[in-house]
């Protein structure tokens, strides 16, 4: 998905007055439906407080330039607006407000120019147009179309304004832009949470209406819902918001489903370091069942992000349970990962059946982080996406109109190795779908299929020697990866790594995933998974095996 507004060789249109040395109101034009804002990367943010008819309508932070413009975010016009301007910046470093740049560089427009000018902008992965993106939210499938939600800004690549962005795909690889869905009110900004469809009207908006869940973080988190009637393009948010409250100070991120078993919903929240589970039998009356976590897992982190589930476990007539359970920091190269827990749940209680000391991790890199499932996916499929990014770093990363880009989707299940039960990925079956001709060097985007017969390397090198190591282990049973020489690394220090998995048993197959930035090594039979970003100054495109593997490399059709 490309996106890129540019606003360089248009002159200035607006006209704002000055009240103070941080103050300012400028009358916006609603005659072209966009003003481009100038933004500059390193700015403080500036308060706009958007005012119609004398009232307070929205508030939005934005890095307004008052020296250089980095890039340009578009605000959708209104009918008489006023944006009330406050500047947070010393004035020492950016100088007299009467001339700041972006006064000179705001622009109205009617059209967004889509060309793509970011050069690790990835293609056969999801990415928002513009602004920063971190959690995927709210996924569901409903008639043939998979919708994406997304924690979005939309007026700026930092993490900043949360909203809820969104985005669809008939086929899990190509992405179309959608129109905002959910944007912070008096209870707060929209933070992650979760979508149903309300099959049987049981909230009373409608059958079929979508559902949404989301926290609305304000001076304390809370618990709000929204409901769709045109299949999750707009949301009405729920008059009697906030439906859940708690002293708790993390208290976040709702994940609503339908309790087959026990005839009601469960919604599953992340508080502090453990998990809340509530019931409810019509989405709006929720009541506190139990809690889950102490003493159990990794608690170097806030809990964040949950999601819970019934799947079967491969090759036995067994069902159980999954709790996922992101969590930030704590993961098992730093910063941000993606635990979960087996064990068993009543609708009330989640029972689990690991050793509380042990911890499972559902994927072994360093950028794999949010992790959740979409609702009423067909075939009664789990098929989560990841947000491809690491709390360590992710408002740095070397791009500039928009930051971080989500995993492929992936198919999750369960699989016994050693009396155990662990989570099994696979890519998405869709993506065999993309699978274009057979190519006799990797490219920037293309998939990497490398069939091992014991111990080998795979080396991922471009002409200037930037390098990704890929290191199968066949007696250790260990896959590593390598990314300390693989490009641009010098952003933040957390980023060079070498990450490491276990491979539950012989690897048979891994399938591996390159896409500008992005390196996912799926096991083709699901028992690892590794994701790592690299920001090499040019494309791998050369691989090099030594050892027990055969490569084929597959382009991506676009
Ligand atoms: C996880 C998270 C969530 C929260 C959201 C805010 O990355 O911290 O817990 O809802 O991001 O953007």
């Amino acid at each position: 998905m490309a996106g890129m507004m540019m606003a360089s060789a248009l002159s200035a249109q607006v006209t704002q007055q000055i009240l103070g040395e941080k103050h300012a109101m400028l009358r916006i034009d609603s005659q072209k439906k966009y003003l481009l804002l100038p933004v500059q990367d390193n700015q403080e943010n500036a308060h706009i407080r958007v005012i119609k008819n004398n009232q307070l309508v929205k508030t939005l932070n934005c890095q307004l330039a008052t020296d250089k413009v980095d890039y340009y975010v578009p605000y959708e016009t209104g009918e008489g607006e006023l944006f009330d301007i406050t500047f947070n910046g010393s004035t020492r470093s950016t100088g007299d407000i009467h001339s700041y740049t972006c006064w000179k560089k705001m622009t109205y427009v009617d059209t967004l120019d889509s060309r793509n000018t970011e050069k690790f902008r990835p293609v056969f992965h999801h990415t928002p147009r513009w602004g920063w993106m971190n959690d995927p939210n709210g996924m569901f499938y409903k008639e043939g179309v998979w919708h994406l939600y997304f924690q979005y800004n939309p007026y700026g690549s930092k993490w900043e304004n949360m909203s809820w962005g969104h985005s669809t795909s008939t086929d899990l690889v190509h992405w179309d832009s959608e129109p905002l869905a959910l944007y912070g009110d008096g209870l707060g900004s929209i933070f992650s949470g979760s979508c149903v469809i309300d099959k049987n009207n049981t909230a009373g908006f409608g059958e079929n209406t979508i559902v949404a869940f989301y926290t609305s973080a304000g001076p304390s988190q809370t618990q709000s819902m929204a409901y769709s009637t045109d299949g999750g393009k707009s949301f009405t948010k729920y008059a009697h918001n906030p439906i859940i409250t708690s002293p708790a100070r993390d208290f976040r991120d709702p994940k609503v489903f339908w309790n087959e078993e026990a005839g009601f919903w469960n919604m599953v929240l992340a508080v502090g370091q453990e998990m809340q589970f509530f019931s409810s039998p019509n989405l709006k009356d929720w009541k506190y069942e139990t809690s889950f976590g102490e003493g159990y897992g990794n608690h170097g982190g806030v809990w964040e992000c949950p999601d819970l589930m019934k799947m079967k476990v491969a090759g036995t007539d067994q069902e159980k349970w999954m709790l996922i359970c992101n969590i930030n920091p704590g993961g098992p190269f730093g910063g941000s990962a993606t635990q979960y827990f087996i064990g068993q749940f009543d609708g009330r209680k989640f029972i689990c059946e690991d050793e509380p000391s042990e911890t499972k991790w559902m994927d072994y890199g360093k950028d794999h982080y949010a992790t959740v499932t979409f609702s009423n996916a067909p075939e009664g499929r789990n098929v989560a996406i990841a947000w491809m990014s690491n709390w360590q770093y992710a408002n740095q990363v070397p791009t500039t109109q928009y930051r971080s880009a989500n995993s492929i989707a992936r198919d999750l299940g369960l699989f016994e190795y050693n009396g155990e039960t662990y989570c099994s990925v696979k890519p998405a079956k869709e993506m065999d779908q993309a699978r274009g001709a057979i190519i006799s060097a990797p490219s920037e985007t293309c998939e990497m299929v490398v069939t091992y017969s014991g111990d080998a390397q795979i080396i991922l090198r471009n002409q200037k020697n930037e390098r990704v190591i890929m290191t199968y282990d066949a007696e250790e049973e260990t896959f590593d990866m390598d990314r300390r020489h693989s490009g641009d690394v010098s952003f933040n220090d957390n980023f060079p790594t070498l990450t490491s998995a276990p491979t539950y048993g012989k690897l048979r197959q891994v399938r591996i995933f390159i896409d500008k930035c992005s390196i996912e090594a799926v096991d083709a039979d699901g028992k690892m998974a590794m994701t790592n970003l690299v920001f090499p100054s040019a494309p791998y495109n050369k691989v090099t095996v030594k050892g027990k593997a055969k490569v084929k490399i597959y382009s991506i059709k676009k």
